[in-house]
């Protein structure tokens, strides 16, 4: 990005600034203008619509990573997290990076079915696959979600497994979910699946539901950091430490949870169930590595030294339904992106992904993250402390000008900068 672009040094804007910038950039609507400058947030009686019980909403900070270029798009990424560091971390990445280039399946998740009590579970099965294209032409006639739009029941497998409650058949029925994250169009399509599936046998058929190993929504995004950007010695530090989560579980967690800051950033942002993706992301670094946990990412060099960063992930996301639409600021985190469907975010996801964990292990591989995050940190800290308005500034400064960031710290300059003003409160 140039230096007149809208978004460069957006970190040195206030706060008011950085939402007229996205305001003007994003053609934001007065109601979205309002959104932001009301802190977003969701109604109460929107809320009180989305789960049970509710006494009120908990907000996070909603903030934006720059400097990104995937496929050839300049782009804005919406990141709510609250973790400092995290977003200046991507942003970062991403401004070394080369741009990303992305690849992502097509939208299709699995529904599952069980059948229990089957007297041959064998042939119960031969007889379901036997009848594979009339079962899925009945499917396909019925008042499905997703027609409209293209999507629907696509194939069906199907296996016996041998349980501690003796044999029984699952039915994995692949469908494609289009533009949703599909759980609830899943659940739906199964529903009316089971009836058909209980003519054909002489079990019963138990769970209906999707599952959240969405092995066949593959995203990939890959990218090149140049030597001469990173120098050779960097190079091999992220290498090193690459190798080092390759070879320890232990490592590798805390690397996809670095990986994952990112990822859950973008998927709390839009408004997606985070909780799915984490599930599926950690089971997939088993699952591709013959049940041993590995990094969700790769490094290497290329012949000319240049680090080449690559992520593998199943991303199921949408930017349809359910609360991407409902919460107003899930819907305000799309049109800043810009998506026109899901895979577009998936990539987009994976992207976030990949800047996240190679920014950490740039950090880890030179001057450690402590430095950098408890710099961003100071200002929490402060306020921690019992820092309010101008003091938050002040504390936070003086801390870092005197490399001494800490709550014992924060709590000291406050008391003296107190006395300094003439004022009691300590
Ligand atoms: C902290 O949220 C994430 C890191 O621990 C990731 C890593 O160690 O690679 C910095």
């Amino acid at each position: 990005m140039n230096a007149e672009h809208p978004y460069s040094k957006f970190y040195l804007r206030t706060l008011r600034e950085r939402q007229s910038i996205v305001a003007e950039t994003t053609d934001l609507t007065p109601e979205e203008r309002q959104l932001l400058l009301n802190g977003g947030g969701l109604q109460l009686d929107l809320a009180d619509l989305m789960s049970e019980n509710v006494i009120g909403t908990f907000g996070l900070p909603f903030a934006l990573a720059v400097n990104f270029v995937i496929d050839g798009t300049p782009r804005v990424l919406p990141f709510v997290t609250e973790e400092a560091s995290v977003v200046a971390a991507a942003s970062k990445a991403a401004k070394l990076s080369e741009g990303f280039t992305t690849d992502v399946d097509e939208p299709i998740m699995i529904g599952q079915l069980q059948i229990v009590k089957c007297r041959d579970p064998e042939q119960s099965l031969q007889s379901l696959l036997d009848n594979k294209v009339e079962l899925l032409r009945e499917l396909l006639n019925s008042d499905l979600p997703l027609k409209a739009f293209g999507g629907g029941p696509r194939d069906l497998h199907g296996e016996v497994l041998e349980t501690e409650r003796g044999r029984m058949i699952v039915l994995h029925l692949l469908v494609d979910v289009r533009d949703a994250m599909g759980a609830n169009a899943i659940n739906t399509i199964l529903e009316t699946f089971a009836p058909q599936v209980q003519k054909i046998i002489d079990g019963e058929v138990r769970l209906r539901i999707l599952s959240n190993l969405s092995t066949y929504r593959i995203a990939r995004a890959k990218t090149v950091w140049r030597r001469e950007t990173l120098g050779a010695e960097t190079i091999d530090g992220v290498l090193d430490a690459y190798a080092f989560a390759q070879a320890s579980p232990y490592r590798a967690v805390t690397h996809n949870k670095g990986v994952m800051n990112g990822i859950d950033a973008v998927a709390l942002a839009t408004g997606n169930d985070f909780r799915a993706l984490e599930a599926c992301a950690h089971a997939y670094a088993c699952l591709v590595n013959d049940g041993k946990y590995r990094s969700l990412t790769e490094f290497s060099t290329d012949d000319q030294g240049d680090l080449c960063g690559r992520i593998e992930v199943p991303l199921g996301v949408g930017t349809v339904g359910g609360s991407t639409r409902i919460n107003p600021m899930a819907r305000l985190a799309l049109k800043i992106l810009g998506v026109r469907s899901s895979r577009e975010l998936a990539g987009i996801m994976a992207s976030a992904g990949l800047a996240q964990n190679f920014a950490a292990l740039l950090s880890l591989a030179t001057e450690g993250i402590q430095r950098g995050h408890m710099r961003l940190h100071s200002k929490s800290i402060a306020l921690m402390a019992g820092a309010i308005g101008e003091e938050i500034e002040k504390i936070s400064l003086r801390m870092i000008q005197e490399d001494k960031i800490s709550l014992h710290n924060a709590e000291n300059f406050l008391a003296l900068l107190r006395r300094m003003s003439g004022e009691p409160g300590e």
